[in-house]
């Protein structure tokens, strides 16, 4: 079988390597992967800013079927069809630190899915949504995971309005689930092409944020001079200070961004105006996975996938990836 194993960082040294099919031990189930969806996170690893021990199989995010069982493993039967999970030792109510340990992510310390069959632990797995196709199912474990839980944390409530900024794969995740329940979504993107595809989706208010340089008060036009009351921060940096404005008196934001920086300077006086709350987030614990499977089939909810490519062009989907092209997921099949 193919394994694309990291021996060096960059993305150009990401090349199959001919292995043998694993054997799972007794507490593992063999995994024919099938998709996999990229993250920011991914990029990172693989270029080398998020430290991983080499040789390290990469990327995070995947679904497959299950083919094989270790002889100790009852919670899942061969045909099974399963999503990796993030952390899997964190499996309800808030976790330890050791629960979310970097040696404990699938995808960084832990090893990805990048490789046509592994062996797992049975609990690193979840069963996909049954509405789900296996290529869907592979975006869930970190975008959908993450805006599931913003959306939870921010306490969004059917007549609220709720800001996600740009068209990536967590706010995309994010305008679904709040248009599922019924709350006005606000989106900004660079693009307007990506604008109109938003408004399909059922975004009510969109800005441009490279030609609407009002686009903040246009947003409190767009709400009665509120703002909004819950704004899940992709970008973080100093957009934190954009988000802190957009937030209505006595809302939430809930930041997961990295993508403009690690470092913000809050505009405190900003903020003590608004009685806000800044929630910081780490995707999600197994508990949570599930119940968002469960609205998932529920409300009959399709991810958004922006563009597919094999498993061989890795090095050009990871390139679009990085170019911020893309609307919704970038996936990957075998
Ligand atoms: N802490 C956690 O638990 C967690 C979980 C998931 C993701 N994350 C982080 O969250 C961030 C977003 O993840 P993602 O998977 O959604 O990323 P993504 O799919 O790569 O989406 C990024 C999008 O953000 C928009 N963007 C970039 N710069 C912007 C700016 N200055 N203002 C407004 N929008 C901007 C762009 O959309 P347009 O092209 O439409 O402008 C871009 O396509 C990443 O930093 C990721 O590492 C953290």
């Amino acid at each position: 079988m193919q394994a694309f194993q990291l021996t060096q960082f960059g993305i150009d040294h990401l090349v199959p390597h001919a292995k043998p099919t694993p054997v799972p031990a007794p507490h593992e189930v063999l995994v024919r992967v099938q998709a996999l969806s990229l993250n920011a996170l991914d990029l990172m690893v693989i270029q080398g800013s998020v430290p991983v021990k080499l040789p390290h199989l990469p990327i995070c995010d995947a679904a497959g079927i299950v083919e094989a069982l270790g002889n100790e493993v009852t919670t899942l039967a061969v045909g099974d069809e399963v999503t990796s999970v993030f952390f899997p030792q964190w499996k309800e109510g808030t976790p330890t630190a050791a629960q979310t340990d970097v040696s404990q992510r699938t995808g960084v310390g832990l090893p990805g899915y990048l490789a046509e069959y592994v062996a797992v632990p049975a609990t690193h797995l979840v069963r996909k949504p049954a509405n789900l196709t296996p290529l869907e199912a592979s975006t869930l474990p970190i975008a959908g995971l993450t805006a599931w839980n913003a959306l939870k944390y921010t306490q969004l409530t059917a007549d609220q309005t709720v800001l996600v900024h740009g068209t990536g794969g967590v706010s995309l995740f994010a305008l679904q689930f709040a248009k599922a329940r019924g709350c006005r979504v606000a989106l900004t993107s660079k693009d307007d092409a990506k604008l109109a595809r938003a408004r399909e989706l059922g975004a009510d208010f969109t800005f441009n944020y490279a030609t609407q340089p009002n686009w903040l008060e246009e947003l409190r036009d767009s709400t009665d001079g509120r703002g909004a009351e819950a704004v899940i921060e992709t970008v973080g940096g100093e957009n934190l200070n954009n988000s802190i404005k957009a937030v209505a008196i006595g809302g939430h934001i809930a930041i997961m961004g990295l993508l403009a920086g690690t470092q913000a300077s809050i505009n405190v006086p900003a903020l003590l105006a608004k009685q806000a709350r800044i929630i910081g987030m780490q995707v999600g614990s197994t508990e949570d996975f599930l119940a968002m499977s469960r609205a998932i089939e529920s409300s009959d909810l399709h991810p958004v996938i922006g563009q597919v490519y094999s498993v061989p062009e890795i090095q050009e989907a990871l390139r679009s990836l990085e170019a911020g092209r893309h609307f919704g997921k970038l996936c990957l099949t075998f």
